[in-house]
């Protein structure tokens, strides 16, 4: 088994984690311009380092981590690499299936959306594949574990749609953590509370929902007494436009992975 990941930045990192988790002993090369990074990648996870395709030879893997505006340029060069059983695993945002085959003339082909709790092993990617066994799948499953959960789809589409709501959604979450803390600190908290109380909020509620699976709004009903607290802040953020500008969000952000895809060749 020989594996390359092509683009030795943040989200080649976090692969070549998942890919030591799952093969500790198997051989992996990382693709790229040559960098400190690249070289700090590589000894962190026992890789060789390569600057041009050719100088990495047949791999049974190929990892895509770079951004999707290099793919119509890297694609043609890495055909040389791939052997009819070959796969290749694709994080680049926007850039579809059809794509892939075409720049690469190979149809063993996997797309992923991760996102960035995956570095720790705790985020979920998303994952549509084309033309592979039911045992590459296992594989691929595996090797995708090692970011955290992982959502296989039929539909290609919803890659997108992901894009939008997991790959994006850490931000959303990072704002509203810091907006929340912000208001703790307006009523006089010290920071140091607000940040300690929001962070185990946060924590807490999602594994309460995880082991009540009943649905948030449920959950919510049952936290909010009528006349009370909560349903006085409940009514200032629907009044505020909330849950509107949350929707309205992540439909411009799909829009906007929508228009990343490239046009076709
Ligand atoms: N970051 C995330 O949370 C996340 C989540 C989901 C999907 N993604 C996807 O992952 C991909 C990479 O994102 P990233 O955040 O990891 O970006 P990044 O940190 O900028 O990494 C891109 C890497 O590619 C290298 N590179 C540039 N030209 C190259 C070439 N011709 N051949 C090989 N490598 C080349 C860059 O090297 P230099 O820096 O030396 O140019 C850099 O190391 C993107 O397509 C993005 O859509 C990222």
């Amino acid at each position: 088994m020989r594996a390359v990941i092509v683009g030795p930045g943040v989200m080649g990192e976090t692969l070549g984690g998942a890919f030591r988790k799952a093969y500790p002993a198997e051989e992996l090369v990382y693709l790229g311009p040559p960098s400190a990074r690249r070289t700090e990648l590589s000894r962190q996870y026992s890789a060789g380092e390569a600057t041009y395709p050719e100088e990495v030879g047949a791999v049974d893997w190929v990892i895509l981590a770079l951004k999707p505006q290099k793919a119509q340029h890297i694609l043609p060069l890495l055909r040389s690499l791939l052997q009819p059983d070959s796969l290749v695993l694709s994080v680049m945002a926007g850039i579809p299936l059809s794509y892939l085959e075409r720049g690469l003339h190979h149809p063993k082909l996997v797309r992923a959306m991760p996102n960035t709790p995956g570095r720790i092993g705790a985020g979920i990617t998303v994952w549509v594949a084309q033309a592979l066994t039911d045992e590459e799948r296992t594989t691929v499953e595996r090797f995708l574990e090692g970011l955290g959960a992982s959502l296989y789809v039929e539909e290609e589409a919803y890659i997108e749609m992901a894009t939008a709501l997991s790959g994006t959604g850490p931000a959303y979450v990072f704002l509203f953590m810091e907006a929340l803390t912000d208001a703790g600190v307006h009523m006089g908290l010290p920071r140091h509370i607000a940040e300690k109380l929001v962070v185990e909020t946060l924590l807490g509620s999602v594994l309460y929902y995880k082991h009540n699976p009943k649905g948030a709004a449920l959950l919510r009903y049952e936290v909010t007494s009528p006349g009370g607290t909560t349903a006085e802040a409940i009514y200032h953020l629907e009044k505020a436009g909330f849950r509107p500008a949350l929707s309205r969000a992540v439909w411009a952000a799909y829009q906007r992975a929508l228009s990343l895809r490239p046009s076709l060749p």
